[in-house]
């Protein structure tokens, strides 16, 4: 991977990253599933953190993030669906985090939540509710590495893809190109070969995916075929 070039070129949408979301794997063997992921081209693992508040459902805590930390190598992303993210950062960022990504609709600092994450040595990202719009996010879109878009409303795996979020992803990338910014522009939710398709087009260049990668018979061709939808 050639960074230098894609700088030159201000096309950070280059290359797609994909960011394999294990809500859905078979966590009963975390470990070898680990193992696949990254030996099947997988750019990144996606770990869904639920309080039960926030969202309708209850997921993956800092011991967990910890323990899978000695399987992989894979950066770790972790999606923030909890009340008061910047408490918990800490936990997270201890435990093996990469990108701690928090929700806008959790937090009235986000200064302060970002300051947070970046003093405990993680990166961090805002994610947007699909009723949530971009100009709730904008400014501090330089201050982030990834902007996640949510494809659904968060809490489960295995819903269907809202279109009406797609406008949103152009704005997004948009907004990025003209600030000549290298923020992400990350996609959640619903997505499948033809999903990925339409979001990479509207300007997405990381699909996060799980009932797809983990509902097919071959990780790494599942894998391979979101990158190049
Ligand atoms: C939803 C989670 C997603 C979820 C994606 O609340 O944030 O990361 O795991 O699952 P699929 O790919 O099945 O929609
Ligand atoms: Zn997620």
């Amino acid at each position: 991977m050639n960074y230098a070039n894609e700088e030159s070129q201000g096309n950070p949408a280059n290359k797609i990253s994909i960011s394999t979301s294990i809500l859905s794997a078979d966590l009963s063997r975390i470990g070898s599933v680990l193992e696949s992921l990254e030996s099947s081209g997988a750019d990144s693992v996606h770990i869904d953190v639920m309080d039960g508040h926030f969202v309708n459902n209850i997921a993956f805590g800092p011991a967990f993030v910890k323990s899978m930390r000695r399987h992989t190598a894979l950066p770790f992303k972790v999606h923030l669906m909890i009340e008061k993210p910047a408490a918990y950062a800490p936990q997270f960022i201890s435990a093996g985090s990469d990108l701690l990504i928090f929700h806008r609709e959790t937090v009235s600092d986000v200064a302060g939540t970002i300051d947070q994450i970046e003093s405990h040595g993680a990166k961090a990202g805002i994610a947007l509710n699909p009723e949530t719009q971009i100009s709730e996010a904008a400014e501090f879109i330089p201050r982030i590495s990834s902007l996640l878009i949510m494809g659904v409303n968060p809490g489960f795996a295995g819903q269907k893809f809202i279109p009406t979020v797609l406008p949103k992803i152009t704005e997004a990338r948009r907004l990025i190109s003209e600030k000549g910014l290298r923020t992400g522009v990350a996609v959640d939710g619903g997505i499948n070969s033809a999903t990925a398709r339409d979001a990479i087009r509207s300007g997405a260049d990381e699909l996060i995916a799980a009932t797809y990668v983990f509902g097919s018979e071959n990780i790494a061709d599942a894998i391979s075929s979101l990158r190049n939808s």
